[in-house]
C-alpha cells in the first residue's frame, strides 16, 4: 500500500526525506519527515558476518550491503506505507567511510531518485551524527559537538548546517577503534565499546593506574594510540604474575580504560568549552555528544557531569540513534534540503574522505582527500 500525496501532506510536515546508510558494517534506511517523526526505520547489523575477523572487512561489507540493501528498502516503503513518489528528496551517505559500501547506498539511493524524479542529497556520515540531536530535541544552532565514533574523534563548534569549525581531532586513533583495539587485545567480543563497557561495569577503575593521554596540554586534540599500547602491557603484566589473564584482571583493566577515556573527554572538552565561549559569548548553550561511543552509559554520564559544571545544557541522542542508522542520514538530508530546497547532488560520488570543516588542516591523511580522524 502506499499512500496519495494529499494523504500524506495532511499526516507530515514536508519535507519528507528517504536516508540510506551503507558506510560501514550496517545496512539502514529511514524516513523522516520536518516535524521530527522517523516514519519508518530500520537497521540490518553485520556483526555476526565480521566478528570472527575481529573488525570489519570493507569486502565482505560491500557485498552484504549489496545483498540486502533493495529487500531493506522494500520493507522500510511498505511499513511507512508510502511509495517513492511521496517523498520530497532521496538522501544517502556519500562519504566518508568504505568506499564499496558508500557506492551500493550512492547508486541505490540515485537510482530511486532519478525513476521516481526526486532530488538526490548527498550526505557526510559526520554531519548526520552531528545533526541528531536535532531529530530528537530542539536544540538551536550554535553547539558544541564531542562526535565520538569508530572511525572519528572530533570537537566541532556547529554554526549551522553545513557549517562546522573543527576545534580539536583525535592525532592518531579514534575514541570508538580505541575501544575496539582493547577489546580484541583483551580476548572481549567485537564491536568492542559494548564489550569493554559491560566488562568495566564488573571491575575496580581505581586498582590500575593508565596514562591519561594529551590531560594537561593545551587546546582539544585527542592521542588514544598510547592507551593502546599501556593496556596492553597492563594485560601482560597480569599475564606475567598470575599465568593468565584472569576475569577480575580483565574487568579492572576494562573499568581503568573507560574512565581514562571519560578523562580525556572531560579534559578536552574543558579547553573546547572556554574556545567556544570566547567565540559565541557567555551563557548557556548546549553540550551535544554524538556518534557510536556516545551509547555508553558512563562517558555519557561523565559529559553530562562537566556540561552540569559548566552550566550548560546536555543532550546525546537515544542509544539507538547514536551507533549508525538511517534517520540520522534521513534527517541531515532533510536540513540541508530544507535550507536550499533547489538542492540535487546526482553528480556528486562516493568520497572514503570527506571532512567536516573543509578549512581545517587535515590531522591524519593529507592533501585535498582531507582528514581520516
Ligand atoms: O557511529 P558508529 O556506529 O560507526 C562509525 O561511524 O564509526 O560507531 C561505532 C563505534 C565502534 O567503535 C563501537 O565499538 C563504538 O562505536 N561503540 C561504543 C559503544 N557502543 C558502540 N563504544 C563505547 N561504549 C559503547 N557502549
Ligand atoms: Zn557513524
Amino acid at each position: 500500500m502506499t499512500g496519495t500525496n494529499d494523504q500524506v501532506n495532511q499526516q507530515f510536515r514536508r519535507p519528507l526525506v528517504l536516508g540510506v546508510e551503507t558506510s560501514c558494517d550496517e545496512t539502514a534506511a529511514a524516513i523522516v519527515s520536518a516535524d521530527k517523526k522517523i516514519l519508518a526505520h530500520r537497521v540490518l547489523s553485520q556483526i555476526d558476518d565480521h566478528a570472527e575477523f575481529g573488525g570489519v572487512v570493507p569486502e565482505i561489507a560491500a557485498r552484504q550491503h549489496i545483498s540486502h540493501l533493495d529487500h531493506l528498502l522494500k520493507g522500510l516503503m511498505d511499513d511507512a506505507a508510502l511509495g517513492f513518489d511521496d517523498l520530497d528528496a532521496i538522501a544517502a551517505t556519500t562519504g566518508p567511510g568504505l568506499v564499496g559500501g558508500l557506492m551500493v547506498g550512492v547508486m541505490t539511493a540515485k537510482a530511486i531518485a532519478r525513476a521516481a524524479g526526486k532530488p538526490f542529497v548527498a550526505v557526510n556520515h559526520l554531519e548526520g551524527h552531528a545533526l541528531t540531536a536535532r531529530l530528537v530535541a530542539d536544540i538551536e544552532f550554535p553547539f558544541l559537538l564531542l562526535l565520538v565514533s569508530g572511525g572519528h574523534c572530533q570537537i566541532l563548534s556547529v554554526r549551522g548546517v553545513g557549517d562546522y569549525e573543527r576545534l580539536g581531532s583525535t592525532i592518531d586513533d579514534a575514541a570508538g577503534e580505541a575501544f575496539d583495539k582493547t577489546a580484541k587485545l583483551l580476548g572481549l567480543a567485537y564491536p568492542g565499546g559494548p564489550s569493554v563497557e559491560k566488562e568495566a561495569g564488573k571491575g575496580d577503575p581505581a586498582r590500575f593506574k593508565l596514562p591519561k593521554p594529551m590531560v594537561g596540554k593545551p587546546g582539544c586534540d585527542f592521542s588514544f594510540s598510547g592507551l593502546k599500547t599501556a593496556v596492553r602491557r597492563l594485560a601482560e603484566d597480569c599475564v606475567a604474575k598470575r599465568g593468565m589473564l584472569y576475569e577480575d584482571d580483565r574487568a579492572d583493566i576494562c573499568a581503568a580504560f573507560q574512565m581514562t577515556i571519560g578523562a580525556c573527554f572531560k579534559d578536552r572538552l574543558r579547553h573546547a568549552v572556554a574556545l567556544f565561549r570566547a567565540d559565541v559569548g557567555a551563557g548557556d548553550f548546549p553540550l551535544v555528544v554524538a556518534g557510536g561511543v556516545a551509547a555508553n552509559a558512563y562517558l555519557r554520564g561523565e559529559i553530562e557531569a562537566l556540561a552540569a559544571s559548566e552550566g550548560l545544557s546536555f543532550h546525546a541522542p537515544p542509544l539507538s540513534l547514536c551507533t549508525d542508522n538511517g534517520a540520522m542520514i534521513a534527517w541531515a538530508g532533510l536540513e540541508r534540503f530544507r535550507v536550499n530546497p533547489g538542492l540535487d547532488d546526482r553528480d556528486v560520488s562516493a568520497r572514503p574522505r570527506w571532512p567536516l570543516d573543509e578549512r581545517a588542516a587535515p590531522i591524519v591523511g593529507s592533501g585535498k582527500k582531507g582528514a581520516k580522524a
